[in-house]
């Protein structure tokens, strides 16, 4: 039974990666927010602008506990899914976890880029943001470090890295 979660920052691909990895290696890709969007049949922002942040983690925490039942599944993590009550334990206990890390300045850049909706974001310019990400991710780290598996991807940029990055990711994970 192959179980694997991909969890870091935003922006540090855990949704392209994942697919790639699912399709790659024939079985079910599952993106956590994507999940809870469609048991709630709301967005995620909406869920941020109705519950506060509180009111999502406990949602969060609840469909985490559904999908890390699956078997034979790849799963990418919400950013702060590791973060928050017993949930990185809870996921190496249920899975082989993979963390997806980047720097800052990379994760900058994808975000920028990205379309994403992304509630915690929403309103800054990249020089709020970058203060943002680097404070947020002094404490998130470790969370994100009790992975089994870390990989780089900060040289991740675009689609023949991307090849590169699923066979790194095959070989850490001896599959
Ligand atoms: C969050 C990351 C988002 C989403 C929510 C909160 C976070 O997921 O779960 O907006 O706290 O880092 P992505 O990492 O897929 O953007």
């Amino acid at each position: 039974m192959k179980r694997i979660a991909l969890i870091g920052y935003m922006g540090s691909g855990k949704t392209t990666v994942g697919r790639a990895l699912a399709k790659e290696l024939q079985l079910p890709f599952y993106d956590l927010d994507w999940y809870i969007e469609s048991r709630m049949r709301k967005k995620v922002s909406q869920i941020f602008a109705e519950r506060g942040e509180d009111g999502f983690r406990q949602i969060e925490r609840n469909m985490l506990h559904e999908v890390a039942e699956f078997e034979d599944v790849v799963i990418s993590c919400g950013g702060g899914t590791p973060c928050f009550f017993d949930n990185m334990d809870y996921l190496n206990s249920q899975a082989q976890v993979v963390y997806l890390k980047a720097t800052p300045e990379v994760l900058l850049k994808h975000l920028l880029m990205g379309k994403g909706d992304r509630p915690l974001l929403k309103g800054k310019t990249p020089e709020e943001l970058i203060l943002f990400i680097r404070e947020q991710l002094e404490w998130r780290d470790a969370f994100y470090t009790k992975a089994r598996y870390t990989l780089d991807v900060s040289l991740m940029d675009n689609y023949e890295k991307i090849v590169i990055t699923i066979s790194q990711l095959k070989q850490l994970l001896g599959i």
